[in-house]
C-alpha cells in the first residue's frame, strides 16, 4: 500500500526538526505560542457548559453571534451568517483551500511565510508560488500583483499580517491594491490576521478596513492565549463560506463543545483579556530592547538575497516574532548554501543552547534569518537572548 499522492513527500516540518534531539538545557525560542497563562474566563465558561451533545454543525449560535460582534467595527458590520467557526484557524485554512483551490492551479503564498500554506496547497494538487515581501517583511503589493500577472492560473492568494515569521504588516494602500487585483481576476483572497490583536504601538490595518471582499481569519490561539482550545474562524461572504463549511463539517462535524463554551467565555471577557495580552507583548519587546537592542536593527541585508543593504530594517512591534538577520560572516555563509541557515540554527542550538527556527523553514527567501519567538515566559526569553547576544557582537 502507498499513501495518496497528495500527501507524498510531506515530511516533518523543520520547526519540529529543531526540537528533535535538542540538548536538555536548551532554551526554546522556537515555538509560536503564548507563554503567559490563559485567562481563567475560558476554563470557567467550559466547566459551566450545559451540554456535551454534538450541537449544530455551524457551532453554538451564541458563539457565532459573539464572533460577529467582536469582528464588527463602526466601518464594517459582520453578520452571523458571515462567520464560520472552525477547529482553529488552521481548519478554516484547510476547508477554504479544499473548497476553492483547483488541482493544477497556483496558490500565491508569502515567502517567507507560515509553513502550512504551501502544504495545504500541495494537498489540493496545486502549486504554491511564493511572492516576495518588502525588505522589512511587510506586504509588497506591487510585487504580489506582478506575481499574479505571471501566474494566470492562480485560484487563491494568501496574505498574513502581522506576519509569521517576519512580524511585517500590510498598509491600507497595499491591501486595497491587492484586493482590487484579486477581484478583477476572480481570485479568492484570504487574509490571515490571527496575530492582529497583538500590537504594541498601533492597531494594524485589516483587509476589512478597505474591502468587504475576501476572507479574514481570526483565532483564539494568539491574543486570547488559548491555542489548545482549537477554535478559530473565517469571516466572509456566506456564498464563499458555504463550500468550506461542507469540508469543515466532513472533517470535524463541529468544533469541540467544551472549547466552544470556553471561547465564548473568552470573547465575552475580550475587553479585559486583549489589553492584558498586549501588555504581555509590550513587556517582551521591551525585554529585547533591554537585553539585545542590536537585534532590533539587525537587518542590513535585503530579505534572502545575501547582499548588504545599507538601510537597517524598521522592526514593527506587532505579533510575537523577531525576524533576526544572522551576523556576518555566518549570514553570508548561510545564504551561500540552501541548507546553510538550518546548519547555523542547529549550531546556535547546540553551542549557544537556544532553539530558534531557521528562516528557510518559511521559504527560500528566509535564507540568512532566524525566527525568534518572543511568545514564551519572559525569564526564558531573557535567558535565551543573553545566550544569543554574544554571537552578534562585532
Ligand atoms: C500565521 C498563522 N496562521 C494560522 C495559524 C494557525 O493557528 P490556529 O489553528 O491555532 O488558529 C498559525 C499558528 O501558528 C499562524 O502562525
Amino acid at each position: 500500500m502507498r499513501p495518496a499522492t497528495r500527501v507524498a513527500g510531506q515530511g516533518l516540518s523543520p520547526i519540529r526538526r529543531m526540537s528533535l534531539d535538542a540538548p536538555a538545557d536548551t532554551v526554546d525560542l522556537g515555538l509560536g505560542e503564548p507563554g503567559w497563562p490563559a485567562p481563567d474566563a475560558g476554563p470557567r465558561a467550559a466547566v459551566a457548559a450545559p451540554s456535551l451533545g454534538y450541537g449544530p454543525n455551524t457551532s453554538d449560535p451564541a458563539l457565532v453571534r459573539a464572533v460577529a460582534g467582536y469582528a464588527s467595527s463602526p466601518a464594517h458590520d459582520v453578520a452571523p451568517e458571515q462567520v464560520m467557526v472552525t477547529a482553529g484557524s488552521q481548519a478554516a485554512l484547510f476547508a477554504l483551500f479544499q473548497a476553492w483551490v483547483e488541482p493544477g492551479s497556483t496558490v500565491l503564498v508569502p515567502d517567507p511565510g507560515f509553513v502550512a500554506y504551501p502544504t495545504l496547497a500541495r494537498m489540493c494538487g496545486a502549486t504554491p508560488v511564493g511572492y516576495p515581501l518588502t525588505a522589512d517583511g511587510d506586504l509588497d503589493a506591487e510585487a504580489l500583483v506582478a506575481a499574479l500577472g505571471e501566474q494566470p492560473h492562480t485560484s487563491m492568494v494568501v496574505l498574513n499580517h502581522p506576519a509569521n515569521p517576519t512580524g511585517g504588516l500590510a498598509s491600507t494602500q497595499a491591501l486595497s491594491r491587492v484586493a482590487e487585483a484579486c477581484a478583477e481576476r476572480g481570485q479568492l483572497l484570504v487574509s490571515d490576521e490571527v496575530y492582529a490583536e497583538l500590537w504594541v504601538d498601533r492597531r494594524p490595518a485589516s483587509l476589512r478596513d478597505v474591502s468587504a471582499a475576501g476572507v479574514v481569519l481570526g483565532s483564539m490561539s494568539k491574543a486570547f492565549a488559548a491555542p489548545g482550545l482549537r477554535i478559530g474562524w473565517a469571516l466572509g461572504d456566506p456564498e464563499v463560506l458555504a463550500p468550506a463549511r461542507l469540508v469543515h463539517n466532513a472533517m470535524t462535524t463541529a468544533p469541540a463543545r467544551l472549547s466552544q463554551a470556553a471561547a465564548l467565555g473568552l470573547l465575552l471577557a475580550a475587553d479585559e483579556v486583549l489589553p492584558a495580552a498586549r501588555e504581555e507583548i509590550r513587556v517582551r519587546w521591551e525585554t529585547v530592547d533591554r537585553v539585545a537592542p542590536e537585534f532590533l536593527t539587525s537587518g542590513h541585508r535585503l530579505l534572502g538575497d545575501g547582499h548588504q543593504n545599507p538601510m537597517s530594517r524598521t522592526v514593527t512591534r506587532a505579533g510575537f516574532y523577531l525576524w533576526l538577520a544572522l551576523p556576518e560572516p555566518l549570514g553570508r555563509a548561510a545564504c551561500a548554501d540552501p541548507a546553510g541557515t538550518e546548519a547555523v540554527a542547529l549550531r546556535l542550538r547546540d553551542e549557544a543552547g537556544v532553539t530558534t527556527i531557521p528562516g528557510t523553514a518559511f521559504g527560500p527567501r528566509g535564507a540568512g534569518f532566524l525566527r525568534v519567538s518572543l511568545g514564551g515566559p519572559v525569564d526564558v526569553l531573557e535567558e535565551g537572548l543573553r545566550r544569543l547576544a554574544p554571537w552578534w557582537e562585532e
